[in-house]
């Protein structure tokens, strides 16, 4: 990296640098046509402010910028915002791609514009580079794949860098690569889902068996394997009860293995029934020290610093207030958990709501997951500032699939032939065909 020349003007490009292409090397040469150029790197939390968190972390981003001829120096930009760098580099050129005219960047392009006003300054737009878009090129790297371990690493990294980290449930491949690809354009960025949660409520329906840990965990990694193979994002596995103190060890080896990020374990005990029917079943709490040797027996086999057991409080789910919840939380998080998370099945959101303030009141960085099953008009700005670092859907796209299937098996018995139903509720084959993208 050159020194700065203070004879020549400051040009500053504010980027994220993820995937560098020849369109950044196109502004770039063009900022340092005008001057000595400033690069503002966008930090993780500023770019996962507005889309997807980067591939590279910001010190590998760092590195390869700081090789690119024509930088001279680096700061980091820690917000999508430019006023605070432009106001302390007073920069006499601010280089960009003339993309961020329309969109989510529109109002940071004027904040710039009216910034740069103050001493003078001028806003640079080169031509877009036709021909590169970088979600084609993170296409390309996903089908690439992912190793265990980089993938393992991911859950940490979004809880460090986004304020509510985003987790969708997936039963299947094709359910994975919904979580994986579906991208909205929001007025605030690209939103899409940071991670994928095997529930076992889901899992277990698709296989038209009952949520009672019938469905082994030789079945359940199965599933997992389906997922593993067609996505990269970090996974949550849904551990039930985590089964007894002497088998956990054996469910936390094999999900760090094949590169899960974290286990949530339920403190329940005996036949375990789902917790949406709280007490309208007998579901029995397991004993506080028993479920503390059980997290203590799991995080002692933990091999890497990445790998997350997550104790999931069920005092709520069985009635039982926010106080037996609390005492639960802190002894767990006592025994090793590295995260709790507060379940309830009230359309109210209040108990949930206090467990987090005072939970936050000890404990200000160990995460807390919710899962708005019941409580789903509450939004995911509502979940943040409530304190929860992980928001669960924990089984939406199984809920949302089977009343289309259905309909589509009644519309053929009804009409005796698929006609009406093809025209009316299906995916062309093409479609269905173009959905695996190795099909043609
Ligand atoms: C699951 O998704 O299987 C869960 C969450 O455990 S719940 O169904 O709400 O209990
Ligand atoms: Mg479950």
């Amino acid at each position: 990296m050159n020194s700065i020349n203070t004879s020549q003007p400051i040009v500053y490009v504010g980027m994220s640098a993820d995937l560098i292409h020849h369109g950044h090397m196109n502004i770039i040469g063009k900022a340092a046509s005008l001057g000595e150029v400033v690069v503002g790197l966008l930090t993780d939390r500023a770019i996962a402010s507005y889309k997807r968190l980067p591939l590279m972390t910001y010190e590998q981003r760092e590195i390869v910028v700081k090789n690119i001829k024509g930088v001279a120096r680096i700061i980091p930009q820690e917000t999508l915002d430019y006023v605070t760098n432009l106001e302390l580099l007073r920069p006499k050129y601010v280089v960009h791609g003339c993309d961020w005219r329309d969109g989510p960047q529109k109002a940071t392009r004027q904040r710039v514009i009216e910034t740069l006003a103050q001493w003078g300054g001028e806003l640079v737009e080169p031509e877009y580079t036709d021909g590169i878009s970088s979600t084609q090129l993170i296409r390309s790297v996903n089908e690439t794949g992912i190793t265990p371990s980089a993938r393992r690493a991911l859950l940490g990294r979004l809880l460090r860098h986004k304020n509510i980290v985003r987790v969708m449930e997936a039963h299947n491949g094709l359910t994975g690569l919904i979580v994986q690809n579906t991208i909205v354009k929001t007025d605030r960025g690209n939103a899409e889902f940071d991670a994928l949660w095997l529930s076992s409520l889901t899992d277990s329906t698709a296989k038209g068996k009952p949520d009672t840990e019938l469905v082994d965990s030789t079945s359940r990694m199965r599933t997992i394997s389906d997922v593993v193979e067609v996505t990269t994002k970090p996974i949550i596995y849904d551990g039930d009860t985590g089964g007894s103190i002497e088998h956990f060890p054996y469910l936390v080896r094999t999900l760090e293995r094949l590169g899960v990020s974290a286990v949530i374990i339920e403190d329940k005990k005996g036949s375990k029934r789902n917790s949406l029917f709280g007490n309208d079943v007998e579901q029995t709490q397991d004993e506080i020290p028993d479920f503390c040797q059980k997290i203590q027996a799991g995080r002692k086999v933990v091999l890497t610093s990445h790998f997350m057991i997550i104790a999931r409080l069920e005092s709520l789910i069985l009635g039982k207030g926010v106080d037996h919840a609390l005492e639960r939380a802190f002894a767990f998080v006592g025994a090793g958990a590295d995260g709790v998370m507060i379940h309830s099945k009230d359309k109210d959101p209040a108990e949930v709501i206090e467990f987090c303030r005072r939970f936050r009141q000890i404990h200000a960085d160990i995460p807390i997951v919710a899962v708005p099953s019941t409580y789903a008009q509450v939004t995911e700005d509502e979940l943040e500032a409530m304190g929860v670092n992980i928001v669960i859907y924990a089984n939406h796209l199984l809920r949302s699939a089977y009343p289309a299937m259905l309909r589509t098996a009644e519309t053929i018995l009804t009409h005796s032939r698929a006609l009406e139903a093809d025209q009316q509720y299906c995916l062309s084959i093409k479609e269905v065909l173009r959905l695996i993208p190795e099909n043609y």
